[in-house]
């Protein structure tokens, strides 16, 4: 069983193989023009995806559902999401992000107040800051709370799920809080609500996630075919993307401030978290000349491959120079910091830019 509250580590081929999730990179081929995180295999699963490649071929409607639960501050891992949204909006699709404030509620024990402020001073900030465009019609934000027609359709579809089914997927037993077993369904709600007549009706859609987000997305999924006849949808694609390793070399977290860059760290905290960051690097600078370093198990790697190093040239001669030990980690790093350093120079001016507009962006008003 997989629990996306939990914080267990998620064994990648293990869902391939347990849960039907298929390999992204089967599809790959199918687009012109992949993003980055797709062509570098970060993005590594998907149910369903021939939809949405045919969608993008045929400039058909679709829609992007995915939303974040504002339980503390965003970390560079979160950036993933934000990037793969804004490549869906260059190809057509309409973008619903939900934040999750029911769920940090009910799951987190978050009071509502303190969800807007994380939505407001973190979430939309940072959306705007990495290039989401909030001007633009087709993009859409809420607070999960503020929005009756998601609630509304919640309830509506509850009618076609039992208690033994919410156990089976999600281990819940007489002793958990009925808010927590309604966050679930405000989901399936919000992946839903875009294929009502409301927003045009039945359309392909897709949820690019975490895996832990898979038992929510199956769940979906099958409570879509339970209203085929009444509302029409069509089931959810989704797809998988794999989480950054923290800088001490375990899971990024933002409970665990050591282990993450803050996107609202300054720049000299984010420069210098990388010089902190663990390494592939070898004892001794004589075993890494001879054997050279192992930039698979490297978190500086990581770094460039999911976030600071557009080119895949670049990006190979790094992986070839860390091989073959033509390169040493204290220079790799010292280059992976500066270009961390110039990208937080850019964004951390965009945040202040952002922030002024943050409020105005969930209150619906429009920003200039
Ligand atoms: N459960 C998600 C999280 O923990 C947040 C979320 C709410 C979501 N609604 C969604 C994700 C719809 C994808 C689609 O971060
Ligand atoms: Fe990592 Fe660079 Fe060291 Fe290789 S040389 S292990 S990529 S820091």
């Amino acid at each position: 069983m997989i629990d996306p509250w939990g914080s267990s580590n998620v064994d990648y081929e293990k869902l391939v193989q347990q849960f039907g999730i298929k390999p992204f990179k089967d599809l790959l081929n199918d687009l012109t023009d992949p993003h980055l995180l797709m062509r570098r295999g970060i993005i590594f699963g998907q149910r369903d995806y021939g939809r949405i490649v045919k969608a993008i071929r045929d400039k058909e409607d679709f829609a992007v559902i995915t939303g974040m639960m504002p339980s503390g501050k965003m970390h560079i891992g979160h950036k993933m999401v934000v990037d793969q949204i804004i490549w869906y909006e260059k190809h057509g699709a309409d973008i619903y992000i939900p934040i999750a404030d029911m769920e940090s509620y009910s799951a987190r024990g978050v009071d509502f107040e303190a969800s807007r402020e994380l939505a407001i001073n973190e979430y939309i900030t940072n959306y705007i800051a990495l290039g989401l465009d909030f001007k633009k019609s087709n993009i859409n934000v809420y607070l999960q709370s503020k929005n009756l027609l998601v609630n509304d359709l919640a309830y509506v579809l509850s009618k076609k799920v039992t208690f033994n089914e919410m156990k089976a997927i999600y281990g819940f037993n007489g002793s958990t809080n009925m808010a927590h077993m309604q966050a679930p369904l405000i989901q399936v709600a919000d992946i839903l609500h875009p294929q009502l007549e409301e927003f045009g009706g039945p359309k392909p859609t897709v949820v690019p996630v975490g895996p832990d987000q898979d038992p929510h997305i199956r769940l979906t999924r099958d409570i879509a075919n339970r209203f085929k006849n009444q509302l029409n949808f069509i089931a959810p694609s989704s797809t998988y993307h794999r989480f950054i390793t923290g800088l001490t070399g375990g899971k990024m977290s933002s409970s665990q401030p050591k282990t993450a860059i803050f996107l609202s760290d300054s720049i000299e905290e984010a420069e210098n978290k990388v010089k902190t960051a663990k390494t592939g690097g070898r004892e001794s600078l004589k075993e890494q000349q001879e054997k050279g370093g192992d930039p698979i198990n490297c978190v500086i790697y990581e770094m460039l491959l999911y976030h600071l190093m557009e080119s895949d040239e670049k990006l190979q001669e790094i992986l070839e120079d860390c091989k073959s030990g033509n390169i040493m980690c204290g220079e790799c790093k010292a280059h992976t910091a500066d270009l961390m350093k110039k990208f937080f120079e850019e964004f951390s001016s965009k945040r202040k830019k952002g922030a002024k507009n943050a409020e105005k962006v969930l209150d619906g008003a429009k920003v200039c």
